[in-house]
């Protein structure tokens, strides 16, 4: 049942291991020194010196005299976008649902494999911006969800594992880019441009959430980080030196370069002087995307309005992570006609631009990655409901397979729309593994849930009956199906994209009405969401309704996922990664809408008055609020306990109030940030009849009365998944660091651990907590 099923790969040669940070940065101020200023201008702007048709959605031009190959940049977090050959990844969301670090790894790795054999230097991912401040947010799913230390260590497992195959990462969106609405600047017809969104958010949120993703990531060596494209604080993220240059480059000592996401620069010298150190996309002919590098930065460093100094660190951030991953010395070359294959991919057969290229079957980089996919895509299925034995299936033979979740797309292969604009509900009908935009992904192959439960149904020897219609199961036109069957599985799902926010947290097309009218006609219903997070589920209490698996956005093998979790081939030993609130007035604030006459250029503004108080942190907060399902819940189809006494020891002398500064600062922060000073531990105990897998949590309470307002009552700091037989006990380990246990002053500026009782708590989710214990600061 548990055997875990690895990923292939298809890199035989071992890779030279990456080189220091230190080491890099010499060489690439070696390389700097070499080039031209114009050379130096074409290492901070895309498509600067490069020829015109461009294979990657980021490039930069080469220099040949040097034997420098130039970058090709790609889409997205969940695999190589605008290409063929390629695997679709479960999302972000998924991810963060297994909360299992190897399958985070190893889908980084495999990630990393794919990108590099294309010959694609970077990934421009992953993401932990938007974190899912608000659960409408378009793009939460391609994040690691609301809870910033899940998020960190997703973001960590996956910087650490496309970077472990030589290519590079891309953090992303820096930071606080929680809408997709206004998350861009317009222009009145009058001509007055009205600015993006502005994300108002006080120093010590930004630290203790918004950041503390982007920490880990840093931590694990990520090469870039991108910029957002809304504002911080009034100022674009861009352009805002105290993020860009006082947080990110000094305090976390990050030593790569920040690449603006694709037309965030807005002007020449205040971005270049903020930190921005590399435009995208830059110079590119009939982009309709303005330059303000290129050029104009040029003749800015020439009149000395940007330093010669600045610019050679610009180029030398970005020269950093090619020479640190060794991509100078044993990378693919990237072939356009079988790489990305981004031009015909994007702009379809014929377009003059993919005429630009011979059309040749793309290089394949798949190898036997859809075994992992499949075995991650399970893994972070979430089993929220499971009543009268109806999970996992047995030797029921009679199926109904309701829903417009099953089949594969009436709209092709590439089916997911390019850009919510088009199709902002997504297409109605077909299964949905994977959100829009430039997260989305064209599908070499696809196995559609119906594909996948019929092949399984038909060889136990069972029968299944169609109804795919959402609107026909609504109006319960059921006269076909007979007899009533035993099972009734209801595939239901929720789109989301880039560029739009979601317009309501419900499933789609007619789905309330779905289950409605299912549960009316079958005592047997099983509902599987595929969606990009929160969903609201009215029905949930119906009785009929004896099963709910949320599957989230799992990735090209959707159908065999879910069909191995069904029958109990793989344990569904997801959990959530956010809260599941009954009413959306209890999914954090809402999306900032204002109307389309607003004339106040600086209108779109945002003060997040929440503070740290989504998701749990906000029904903690909120006593008498109750969520539906919590974070981190999940039903397993075994039972666990877990010991009563949670155990915690110090590993260091005492509890010091303020890091140890001369243990140096490394990318990432302070070194004594991350090091252990405590160790948790409690046992658990698989005290059902199945093998299964168990997500013990470790949650810190801070005091509050020596923390300044604004503390949340509780906080994750630490999980495990154990895999136990029946009747097996195993401890659950964690060892907290210093930043586990600090809250940032803002006075100071600094972490801080605060006086007096620390409380640590354990349980299976945020809400069922089992054992508890102290550590006391003196
Ligand atoms: C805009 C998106 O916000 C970003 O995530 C993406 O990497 C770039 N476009 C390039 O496609």
């Amino acid at each position: 049942v548990l055997t875990a099923l690895q990923y292939v790969s298809a890199i035989d040669v071992p890779l030279k291991a990456p080189l220091s940070w230190d080491e890099a940065s010499e060489k690439a101020r070696n390389f700097v020194s070499q080039l031209k200023l114009s050379e130096k201008i074409g290492l901070a702007t895309g498509s600067y010196g490069s020829p015109p048709f461009l294979p990657c959605v980021g490039t930069l031009a080469p220099i040949e005299r040097l034997n420098y190959s130039g970058l090709c940049m790609s889409d997205g977090p969940n695999g190589v976008n605008r290409a063929d050959g390629v695997s679709v990844f479960a999302s972000g969301i998924t991810v963060a649902a297994t909360w299992d670090r190897r399958l985070m790894h190893e889908r980084g790795l495999a990630l990393g494999e794919e990108f590099r054999m294309k010959g694609i230097h970077v990934l421009l991912g992953p993401s932990t911006g938007p974190m899912g401040r608000h659960p409408r947010g378009g793009r939460n799913w391609e994040g690691f969800g609301p809870d910033p230390y899940l998020a960190g260590v997703a973001m960590s497992e996956s910087v650490s594992g496309i970077v472990a195959n030589g290519v590079q990462t891309s953090s992303k969106h820096y930071i606080g880019n929680e809408q997709e609405t206004q998350r861009v600047p317009s222009t009145r017809d009058d001509g007055t441009v009205i600015e993006a969104i502005s994300a108002n958010i006080d120093d010590r949120t930004l630290h203790e959430l918004y950041l503390w993703p982007f920490a880990n990531a840093i931590r694990a060596g990520t090469s870039s980080v991108m910029c957002a494209y809304s504002r911080l604080n009034q100022t674009y993220s861009c352009a805002n030196s105290e993020i860009l240059k006082a947080i990110l480059k000094d305090e976390l000592a990050f030593p790569g370069y920040v690449v603006s996401d694709w037309g965030a620069t807005h002007s020449t010298v205040n971005f270049a002087e903020a930190g921005l150190d590399l435009e995208m996309p830059g110079n590119v002919t009939g982009s309709g995307i303005p330059c303000y590098f290129g050029d104009e930065l040029l003749e800015a460093v020439q009149a000395n309005n940007v330093s010669t100094k600045r610019l050679d660190d610009m180029a030398t951030r970005v020269m950093t992570p090619y020479f640190r991953l060794n991509q100078d010395m044993d990378f693919p070359a990237m072939d356009p006609a079988t790489g990305p294959t981004f031009l015909v991919t994007q702009f379809g057969h014929g377009s003059p631009l993919a005429r630009a290229y011979a059309e040749v079957p793309a290089l394949d980089v798949r190898a036997d990655h859809a075994r992992g996919i499949r075995e991650l895509g399970a893994a972070g299925t979430v089993l929220l409901k499971n009543v009268n034995g109806a999970l996992p299936l047995t030797n029921e033979t009679s199926f109904a397979l309701f829903g417009n979740g099953l089949p594969d797309p009436t709209i092709g292969s590439a089916f997911v729309p390019p850009r919510a604009e088009d199709v902002p509900e997504g297409f109605e009908m077909g299964a949905l593994d994977i959100g829009g935009g430039s997260g989305s992904m064209r599908h070499t192959n696809l196995v559609s849930p119906l594909e996948a439960i019929r092949n399984k149904v038909n060889a136990l020897g069972g029968r299944v009956q169609l109804l795919l219609d959402n609107n026909e199961i609504a109006a319960g036109r059921f006269s076909t199906i007979y007899p009533t069957p035993q099972v009734c599985l209801l595939f239901l799902k929720a789109y989301a994209s880039e560029g739009t926010d979601r317009p309501d947290l419900n499933l789609q097309w007619n789905a309330t009405m779905a289950v409605e009218s299912t549960a009316a006609l079958c005592p047997n219903t099983i509902v599987v969401t595929h969606g990009p997070g929160v969903v609201l589920m009215p029905w949930a209490n119906n009785e009929n309704v004896t099963a709910i698996l949320a599957a989230h956005y799992p990735g090209e093998e959707i159908g065999n996922s879910i069909t191995d979790v069904l029958w109990g081939t793989v344990e569904p030993s997801g959990r959530l990664p956010y809260s599941i609130p009954m009413e959306e007035s209890d999914a954090g604030p809402p999306i900032l809408i204002l109307p389309e006459n607003t004339t106040n250029p600086s209108a779109w503004t945002e003060d997040f008055v929440e503070g740290q108080m989504i998701d749990y942190r906000y029904f903690d907060a909120s006593p008498g609020q109750e969520p539906l399902y919590e974070f981190g819940f999940g039903l397993s189809y075994t039972e666990f306990e877990m010991g009563e006494s949670l155990n915690a020891r110090l590993v260091v002398d005492s509890l010091n109030r303020y890091a140890n500064k001369s243990m140096g600062i490394e990318p990432g922060g302070l070194v004594d940030l991350w090091t252990n000073v405590a160790v948790v531990t409690v046992n658990i105990t698989n005290s059902g009849h199945r093998a299964g897998a168990a997500v013990p949590q470790v949650y810190v309470s801070l005091p509050q009365d020596t923390t300044p307002q604004g503390t949340p009552v509780k906080v994750l700091r630490g999980f495990s998944k154990l895999y136990l037989q029946p009747g097996e006990t195993q401890q659950a380990k964690w060892e907290l660091m210093r930043r586990d246990l600090s809250y940032w002053d803002v006075e100071e500026r600094e972490w801080v651990i605060p006086r007096g009782s620390i409380y640590l708590s354990s349980g299976f989710s945020s809400a069922d907590l089992r054992a508890n214990t102290m550590i006391t600061n003196g």
